[in-house]
């Protein structure tokens, strides 16, 4: 089976039942990819169950007072994310008659979403072609492909990306995008990873080489 098709069973058989993978709505999505950036699942789950309940639609947000935003995001840190979020709204609603881009170019044109949530919002509620390479699908294509090119150095950035986009399935977009994601998490985990029961364990190169703890490969800055 080729590699977009094992991820795909995989997830089918493995996925855990969050709530912004039972929609479609943009705004949702990114709000949870804004909480998700530098914060855990279980952690930023409570969070997102508050903003949407608060806000549920991006009018409500934009409408909203700067202090109350960063009120329910207390706990989170990195306060700019709630700051740009909640500035995001507001052109969306004023700029954007509250529709929020439906392409990754017009998303990545605003503020706090980056060529990562541009990706997921696009393929997870538009079906766009675009891979999400975040720090799980790193660690699995690295691994499973053997390569040692840093991955927080340009070269290393644009071509995981380039491989990402090879190796993608073109169809189920969605899934597809969010299994690589939960494979990289839950299977090829950071320091045990499963790879006795592992679906991709005969073809993976880091297994082969005996290098699953030396990859991916990050340069300190
Ligand atoms: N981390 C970041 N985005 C995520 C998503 N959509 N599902 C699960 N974990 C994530």
């Amino acid at each position: 089976m080729i590699f977009s098709e094992e991820i795909l069973k995989w997830y089918r058989e493995n996925k855990r039942q969050l709530p912004w993978r039972d929609t479609r709505d943009p705004y949702k999505v990114w709000i949870s990819e804004i909480i998700l950036q530098q914060t855990r699942v279980a952690q930023g789950m409570p969070y997102y169950q508050r903003f949407v309940a608060q806000y549920p639609t991006v009018s409500d947000m934009a409408r909203a007072r700067e202090e109350e935003v960063l009120k329910l995001w207390q706990g989170l840190g990195y306060y700019s994310r709630a700051r740009n979020m909640h500035a995001t709204a507001k052109t969306v609603v004023s700029k954007l008659n509250g529709k929020f881009p439906e392409t990754y170019e017009g998303l990545l044109k605003l503020k706090g979403i980056g060529d990562y949530t541009a990706s997921a919002i696009a393929s997870f509620c538009f079906d766009e072609l675009q891979p999400v390479v975040d720090g799980n699908v790193y660690r699995l294509l690295s691994r499973y492909f053997g390569i040692d090119l840093a991955i927080n150095s340009t070269a290393g950035i644009k071509q995981f990306k380039e491989l990402a986009k090879k190796v993608m399935s073109t169809t189920n977009i969605r899934d597809y995008n969010q299994g690589i994601m939960e494979f990289g998490a839950i299977q090829c985990a950071p320091r045990k990873p499963y790879c006795l029961h592992c679906p991709l364990n005969k073809s993976c190169v880091a297994l082969a080489t005996n290098r699953i703890a030396e990859l991916p490969v990050k340069l300190k800055k």
